[in-house]
């Protein structure tokens, strides 16, 4: 089926489905009454499911936030950002020492956080390079470190980590391993038990589809372990709206410690709902698909990708503008073929586009967003030959 109307390929926000606008047009209800307990045990089931942890029941009074696996899911009011400083704020105490290896900003905004609340050891690679695992494996044998912090994946420069790899030296290490997760939960495989993951943070308006403003955190046992510890021995650094402490108290009644963006959660529910009846494989392969097919259309068309292969992202690609053509390519892709893409950040502004594939998006969209994109790269003077686009996402 060809895709008609708009083309929204940006790295989030992406595309809300009618289901989730519509949960979001229901009338006001109380925050501390049974009616949005419900909406966040639907809400925190379908973010275990999202998060690759074990079920629970999408029903208020049954402890909907953990599983037989222990990490709880915890929703934040406040986009990806504030529930990665809220791990960070309460997990370290002012003199541990993090290491944060990055490749991107927003891994460097990682380093930037943890800089706030302990010290940081940041490993800062070029942009859209794979860190140096020797280098890493160096620093973790000092055996100074509390944690290791990553960006799993690096929105910036399309680049996704080695997870397991990583988390494997954490393991030998005795290392708490912390993942942004951003734009990888709901994307592509992303193991939190199997990777011993300490806390995982995820944004609703990403890869799951649902409205910008709500984040959520899955937290291991141990964490919740250590950020009582650490509040108990009166060593958390200074946070109120972002104390865990009192969001870990009201999680077991479906309740969240302040008012909480209640409208936004209906809607994440919604989304949720789509990627349970989806199903998390069938969602990663279909980001796959679309990822691999724009890879290997614009590489055979003789574009560079910024990222190192082997570790190119599934939902997002990077790809370096031709000689001559910058950030107006994107105006007129957006004005005259109604199809939108994002530009590049801080130093690498208008000499790259990036394309998501992520969320709810059918692979239709991008076929039919990839053959705007190269009539407009031929308005633009850049020399495309006629290609058979399809064959690339068949
Ligand atoms: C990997 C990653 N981390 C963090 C962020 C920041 O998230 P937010 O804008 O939801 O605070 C983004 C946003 O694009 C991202 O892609």
């Amino acid at each position: 089926m060809t895709h008609s109307g708009d083309c929204f390929l940006v790295p989030g926000p992406v595309r809300m489905s009618d289901a989730c606008l519509q949960a979001m047009a229901t009338p006001v209800m109380t925050a501390r009454g049974p009616e949005f307990r419900q909406v966040m045990a639907e809400l925190n089931s379908g973010l275990r499911h999202a998060f690759n942890l074990t079920p629970s029941e999408p029903k208020m009074k049954t402890q909907s936030w953990t599983g037989e696996d222990g990490y709880k899911v915890v929703v934040v009011s406040g986009s990806g950002t504030a529930a990665m400083e809220m791990v960070i704020a309460n997990r370290f105490r002012s003199n541990d020492l993090v290491l944060v290896p990055t490749n991107g900003k927003f891994g460097e905004r990682v380093a930037d956080i943890c800089k706030r609340f302990c010290n940081v050891k940041h490993l800062q690679y070029e942009w859209g390079r794979s860190f140096d695992h020797y280098e890493i494996e160096q620093q973790l044998e000092r055996g100074c470190y509390e944690a290791l912090l990553i960006c799993h994946n690096e929105t910036s420069t399309g680049i996704t980590q080695d997870a397991e790899a990583i988390a494997e030296m954490c393991e030998r290490h005795g290392v708490a391993f912390v993942l942004d997760g951003i734009t990888s939960v709901g994307g592509m495989p992303v193991h939190p038990a199997k990777w011993k993951a300490e806390a995982v943070v995820m944004g609703a308006q990403k890869c799951t589809a649902g409205p910008s403003g709500i984040a959520a955190v899955a937290l291991s046992e141990h964490c919740v372990e250590r950020i009582k510890a650490i509040d108990q021995q009166g060593e958390t650094g200074p946070r109120y709206y972002f104390d865990m402490i009192s969001a870990l108290k009201k999680g077991d009644d479906d309740q969240t410690p302040w008012t909480p963006a209640i409208n936004l959660a209906m809607g994440w529910g919604a989304a949720l709902e789509n990627l349970k009846v989806e199903g998390n494989e069938t969602r990663w392969n279909r980001c796959a698909t679309m990822a691999d097919g724009v890879r290997r259309l614009f590489l055979d068309l003789g574009f560079q990708l910024l990222a190192d292969d082997g570790q190119r992202s599934n939902t997002v690609t990077a790809i370096m503008y031709p000689e001559g053509i910058d950030d107006t390519w994107r105006t007129a892709l957006k004005e005259k073929y109604h199809t939108q893409v994002i530009g590049a950040q801080d130093h690498l502004k208008g000499k790259m586009f990036r394309v998501g594939s992520m969320g709810e998006t059918p692979v239709d969209e991008m076929v039919e967003g990839c053959k705007r994109m190269l009539a407009c790269f031929r308005e633009f003077g850049h020399d495309v030959p006629e290609i058979d686009v399809d064959a690339y996402f068949a």
